[in-house]
């Protein structure tokens, strides 16, 4: 066993584990490089450092950890620019590129100050903002209108957005989530409950994608449908355009899509074929390339 008196020793000399403390090696004092920077950077000792969650690495006073107390090329005489600095420390925080996944751009851009403060702050996890107020800073919209749903998605407003998505990035599915849909929602949602069934009009919708109707921030539409709704799917006349719910393949359309469309909207489809002028996806019936058969966060 080494005494503390040797490691010390062995510290101030530079002859052994220096890991701990990068500058032993300068032969400066154990911790001495951070209390040389904090005498004249007094801002530390005044406020920062007295911030709720201070990053260890600062902590610790391992300010040459990222600055180098000389000369760098980079702003802040950083010694790696972006988010290289902190993945020196941290390559294991954003999950790896995949086929299916999604990354989120701030972070693939390097810009992890965007959300973290390096150095301390009042919130968990050194981040710039608290809960879903942080998110809002760059998706003022998506927040904003979940916060103000007539109906709101308990999730997202009583856990916040990290419940669904991880800030950094996915490689199970697009969007950030953490698991796709249908996954994520039947997480939740057991599908295999009798009123489950009844509500979606018997159809076996467990494998579906949820948000082609749902939409998870919230909504100002009773069952959280997305704001326009397709009136017979509002009604729950599936069967309008979908084989009956007890046939073996349900989902089946009773006809593709033109034809669908003209049982209901024969007026609308005759006065368009008699203008003079007709888009070519139009012409080719190619409804669904433009509309969505049952719900849509837009008009139309
Ligand atoms: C003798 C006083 C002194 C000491 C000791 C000191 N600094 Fe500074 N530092 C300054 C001054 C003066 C500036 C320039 C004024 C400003 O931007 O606030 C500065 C600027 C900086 C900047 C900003 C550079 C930029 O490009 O804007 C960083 C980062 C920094 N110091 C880190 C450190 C670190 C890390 C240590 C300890 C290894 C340290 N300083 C020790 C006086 C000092
Ligand atoms: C985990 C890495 C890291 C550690 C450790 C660290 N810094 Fe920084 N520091 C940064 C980054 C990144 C910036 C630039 C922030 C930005 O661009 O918004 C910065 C900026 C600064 C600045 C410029 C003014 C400002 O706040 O933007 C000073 C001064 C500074 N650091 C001093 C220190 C001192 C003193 C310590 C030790 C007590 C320290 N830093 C430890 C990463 C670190
Ligand atoms: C010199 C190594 C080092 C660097 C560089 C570094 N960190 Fe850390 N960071 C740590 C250590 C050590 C912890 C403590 C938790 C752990 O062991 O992962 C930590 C923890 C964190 C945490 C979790 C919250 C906390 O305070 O425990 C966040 C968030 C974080 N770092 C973000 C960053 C960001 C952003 C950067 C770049 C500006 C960065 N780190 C650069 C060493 C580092
Ligand atoms: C869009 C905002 C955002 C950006 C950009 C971002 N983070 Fe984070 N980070 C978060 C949030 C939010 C959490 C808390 C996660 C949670 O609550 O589940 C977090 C947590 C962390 C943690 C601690 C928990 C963990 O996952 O290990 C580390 C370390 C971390 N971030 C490092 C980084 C690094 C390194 C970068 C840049 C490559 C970065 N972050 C960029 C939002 C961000
Ligand atoms: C610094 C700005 C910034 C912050 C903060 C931020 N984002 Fe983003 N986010 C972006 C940008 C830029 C994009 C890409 C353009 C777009 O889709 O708006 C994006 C895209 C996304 C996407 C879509 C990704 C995809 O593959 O389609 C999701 C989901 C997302 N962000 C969630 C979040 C969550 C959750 C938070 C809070 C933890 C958050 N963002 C915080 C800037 C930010
Ligand atoms: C209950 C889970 C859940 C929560 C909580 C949640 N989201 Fe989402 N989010 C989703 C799903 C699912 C999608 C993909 C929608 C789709 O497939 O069309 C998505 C998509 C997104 C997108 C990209 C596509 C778009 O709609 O523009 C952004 C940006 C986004 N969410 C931001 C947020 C923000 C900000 C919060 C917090 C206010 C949040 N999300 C909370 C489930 C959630
Ligand atoms: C973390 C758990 C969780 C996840 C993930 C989740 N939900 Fe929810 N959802 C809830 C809770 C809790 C309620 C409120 C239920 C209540 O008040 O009885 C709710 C309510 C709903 C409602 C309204 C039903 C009602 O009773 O008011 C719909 C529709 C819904 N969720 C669809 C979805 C869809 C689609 C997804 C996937 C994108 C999803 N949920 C993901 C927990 C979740
Ligand atoms: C106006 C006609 C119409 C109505 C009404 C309708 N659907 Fe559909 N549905 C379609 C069409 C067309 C498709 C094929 C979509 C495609 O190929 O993009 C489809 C596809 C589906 C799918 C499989 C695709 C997916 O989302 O995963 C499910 C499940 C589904 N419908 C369930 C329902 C249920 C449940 C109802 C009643 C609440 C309903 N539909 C009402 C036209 C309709
Ligand atoms: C084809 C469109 C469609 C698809 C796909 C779909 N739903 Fe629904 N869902 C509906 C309709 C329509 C209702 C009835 C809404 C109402 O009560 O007005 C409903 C009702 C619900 C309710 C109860 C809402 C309430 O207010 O009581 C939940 C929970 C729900 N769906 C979850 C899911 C989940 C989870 C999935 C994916 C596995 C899913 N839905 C797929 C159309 C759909
Ligand atoms: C190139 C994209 C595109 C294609 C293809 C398309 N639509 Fe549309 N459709 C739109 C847009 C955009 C609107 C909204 C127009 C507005 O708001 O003034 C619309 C509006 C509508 C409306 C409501 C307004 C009205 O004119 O009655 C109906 C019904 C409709 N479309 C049916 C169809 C049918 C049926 C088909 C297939 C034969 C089809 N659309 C093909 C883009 C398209
Ligand atoms: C069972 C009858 C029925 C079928 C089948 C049907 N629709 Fe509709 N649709 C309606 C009714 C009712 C309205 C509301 C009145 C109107 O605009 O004609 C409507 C409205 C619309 C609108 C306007 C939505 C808005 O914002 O007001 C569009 C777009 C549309 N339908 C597209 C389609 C497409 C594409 C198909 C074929 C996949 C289709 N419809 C099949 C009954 C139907």
């Amino acid at each position: 066993m080494i005494s503390s008196a040797t490691l010390i020793l062995l510290l101030v000399t530079g002859a052994a584990p220096v890991a701990t403390l990068p500058n032993a090696a300068f032969k400066l004092q154990p911790g001495a490089d951070g209390k040389l920077c904090l005498g004249c950077h007094d801002q530390f000792q005044i406020e920062v450092l007295k911030r709720a969650f201070v990053h260890t690495p600062v902590k610790a006073r391992v300010c040459t950890g990222c600055h180098n107390p000389h000369a760098s090329s980079h702003a802040k005489l950083l010694e790696l620019p972006g988010g290289a600095l902190c993945l020196k420390c941290h390559d294991t925080t954003v999950p790896p590129v995949t086929a299916i996944g999604s990354s989120h751009q701030p972070v693939a851009e390097g810009k992890c100050v965007s959300c973290h403060d390096p150095h301390a702050s009042a919130n968990k996890n050194i981040l710039i903002g608290a809960g879903n107020e942080l998110c809002a800073g760059c998706h003022e919209k998506i927040a904003l209108a979940a916060a103000s749903a007539k109906f709101k998605h308990k999730p997202v407003v009583e856990k916040g957005c990290t419940e669904c998505h991880n800030p950094h990035g996915s490689e199970k599915g697009r969007s950030l989530l953490k698991a796709d849909v249908p996954e994520m929602c039947v997480s939740c949602h057991p599908t295999d409950k009798a009123i489950f069934a009844r509500q979606h009009s018997n159809y076996p919708v467990a494998k579906a994608r949820c948000t082609t109707c749902h939409d998870p921030h919230g909504s100002d539409r009773k069952g959280l449908l997305y704001q326009t709704v397709h009136p017979p799917v509002a009604k729950q006349d599936c069967a309008k355009c979908h084989e009956p719910a007890s046939s073996a393949n349900a989902l089946k359309t009773r006809s593709p899509s033109p034809q669908l469309c003209r049982n209901c909207h024969s007026e609308m489809m005759d006065k368009m074929t008699d203008s003079a002028r007709l888009h070519r996806p139009a012409a080719d019936g190619n409804c669904l390339s433009c509309h969505s058969p049952h719900a849509s966060r837009r008009s139309g």
